[in-house]
């Protein structure tokens, strides 16, 4: 997890994390979630990070929705942890040991599940099992809502997201920036429908599945 805007004074035994890029995006998600979340219900994001975004979406939402966060990162999940409790939220769970790729997922329904920023991040199988996870937790409707940066049509949409690219196949060549229809087809063999494209900031994408 890179480093971000700490707080000047950070204590040493403070276990959040600070991720630059979720303190730049996280308004713009909010506003697109805000227009396709339910009103009520459980919404569970899968490699919640740091936990910054989670807080976020939940101090925003209100108390009707109920946030389930979840890592596979230990670290990550006392991060979250100590975000839901530093900003007081009481409709934040405590942070699920959740790897994507494992079968069955450590729960059993959810009315949304949220992924941002984990697929390039990640083997192709943990894509594949997101699919799967969320289409088991998912009544026929649910929404399945990813945010990243994706090639279209096998072809980047800007400069820097190939360099990008290039720069995690170089870390980790099974990592590496995904195609839309790729991951669309991978999404429809799961029990998805067509998704819904929103462009965002910074050559990233929404991208929205509706369970069939
Ligand atoms: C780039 S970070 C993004 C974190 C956060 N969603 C954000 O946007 O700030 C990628 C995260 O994916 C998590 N991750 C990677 N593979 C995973 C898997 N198979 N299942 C669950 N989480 C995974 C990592 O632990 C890491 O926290």
């Amino acid at each position: 997890m890179l480093s971000g805007p700490e707080p000047e004074d950070p204590r040493p035994d403070d276990p959040r994390r600070f991720s630059p890029s979720a303190a730049r995006n996280r308004d713009p998600i909010l506003a697109v979630l805000r227009a396709h979340l339910p009103q009520r219900g459980t919404v569970l994001e899968v490699a919640s990070g740091s936990g910054e975004h989670i807080v976020h979406l939940a101090t925003a939402m209100g108390d009707d929705l109920l946030f389930q966060p979840s890592e596979a990162d230990g670290e990550a999940r006392a991060s979250i942890d100590a975000w839901a409790r530093e900003m007081r939220c009481r409709n934040v769970l405590p942070a699920l040991a959740l790897d994507a790729t494992a079968w069955p997922w450590p729960i059993a329904s959810a009315d949304a599940v949220l992924c941002i920023n984990m697929i390039h991040i990640a083997p192709w199988q943990a894509t594949v099992g997101l699919m799967r996870g969320a289409a088991s937790v998912l009544a026929p409707g649910g929404l399945l809502y990813l945010y990243g940066p994706f090639t279209v049509a096998g072809a980047h949409t800007a400069e820097s997201n190939a360099a990008f690219d290039a720069s995690l196949r170089a870390r980790d060549p099974a990592w590496g920036v995904r195609d839309l229809d790729t991951l669309a087809e991978a999404a429809r063999a799961a029990g998805f429908a067509a998704p819904e494209v929103v462009p965002m900031p910074a050559n990233n994408l929404s991208v929205l599945f509706r369970r069939a």
